[in-house]
């Protein structure tokens, strides 16, 4: 099977499968407070993560490109959806158009269509410092994300096998590359341990890419003749991971994603520790099935939303988030009070 034609096999099967929403959400809980002395207007969603300024915390997370036709006029929806919206918004895997030019166009069309938006490159762990300034000249891109996803790789039939050395490689890309590096992964979470050694390289920006929404070891199996079913749960809740890495380091900013679908998820994710809320599957499903209009009022609903329930706590800011108290139930406590995480620091912290 063609790359190309693997590109459309993920989409039809990620639109098929739907979109799940990780039910860990449901542990965290705000706390109600009667008076919380402020206005819808003094709310700011602006926020800026590490050495990035985003004018929202929602962005549209890395997904196509280099399949052709079908995959070119995704991109360019979502661009154009992304610039009307202010969203940021990552390409997916440009290794396609790397080792194909003609597949150059499906990838560039986004800077194109949004000539002064906030757009990021996406290559895998296997690409090179030179590849990766490929991919970022290819769409003059803002920050380039470097995707890990060894589950997906081994469900996948003509997977890769050999996972070595991706630490060193990301260690070079990020001393060699001129914007900020971002490591994702694609919906199977990212433990502590994950984000210490990417830390201990030089990288500040993490995506934890969370178990719970889009779920590629379902989507390989369907592409396989016999299943590795052991896969299909496999991974780190969404909240547990963004708590878990959010956990190792102040220099080390997090961004959620994972089944993020609804406003209240995506303020719980940022009082959790993410800086930003990345969104791929859901945002797929309503531009295939709705078209453009529909994905451009839902961002704009989920940002009302969010200043809604904002205001509801009190919460100037994406910073006053953080300081809220919150409790953690079920088995997110469970989880991270056997990881040596004291919950309590959140369910006591003050604002
Ligand atoms: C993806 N994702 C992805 N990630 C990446 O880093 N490079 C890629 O090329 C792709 N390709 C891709 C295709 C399709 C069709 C989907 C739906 C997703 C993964 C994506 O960025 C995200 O990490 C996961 O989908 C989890 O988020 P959601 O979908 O649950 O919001």
């Amino acid at each position: 099977m063609s790359r190309s034609e693997r590109k459309w096999d993920h989409i039809r099967f990620a639109l098929k499968n739907g979109q799940e929403r990780s039910s860990t959400f449901d542990d965290i809980k705000f706390i109600h407070h009667s008076l919380p002395n402020i206005s819808v207007l003094d709310v700011r969603l602006d926020h800026s993560i590490g050495e990035l300024y985003l004018s929202s915390p929602i962005f549209i997370n890395a997904m196509t490109g280099g399949g052709g036709e079908k995959t070119y006029r995704i991109n360019k929806e979502l661009a154009m959806v992304a610039k009307e919206t202010g969203i940021a918004m990552a390409v997916g895997s440009q290794m396609a158009a790397l080792k194909d030019k003609t597949q150059k166009y499906t990838y560039d069309v986004v800077r194109k269509e949004n000539p002064s938006g906030f757009l990021i490159a996406n290559l895998g762990s296997e690409a090179s410092p030179d590849q990766a300034k490929a991919a970022i000249e290819l769409i003059e891109a803002n920050a380039i994300q470097i995707h890990l996803n060894v589950i997906q790789e081994l469900t996948m039939p003509e997977g890769d096998r050999d996972f070595t050395g991706a630490l060193r490689r990301i260690e070079s890309i990020v001393n060699e590359v001129k914007v900020p590096v971002i490591v994702k992964e694609v919906g199977f979470g990212m433990s502590m341990e994950t984000v210490k050694s990417l830390g201990s390289v030089g990288v500040t920006l993490v995506d934890v890419g969370g178990f719970g929404g889009t779920n590629f070891a379902e989507i390989e199996n369907r592409r396989r003749e016999k299943s590795l079913s052991f896969f299909t749960n496999w991974g780190i809740p969404t909240p547990i991971s963004i708590i878990e890495a959010s956990s190792v380091s102040k220099d080390i900013s997090i961004i959620g994603s994972g089944g993020f679908s609804n406003a209240i998820d995506m303020v719980k994710g940022l009082a959790i520790g993410a800086d930003a809320i990345g969104v791929a599957g859901k945002f797929l499903q309503i531009l295939v099935d709705k078209g453009i209009d529909s994905l451009k009022a839902e961002i704009e609903s989920l940002h009302e939303e969010m200043t809604m329930i904002m205001t509801a706590l009190g919460a100037r800011t994406i910073s006053d988030l953080k300081r809220l108290p919150i409790v953690i139930s079920g088995e997110t406590y469970h989880w991270l009070n056997q990881r040596g995480i004291d919950t309590k620091s959140y369910s006591q912290r003050s604002f």
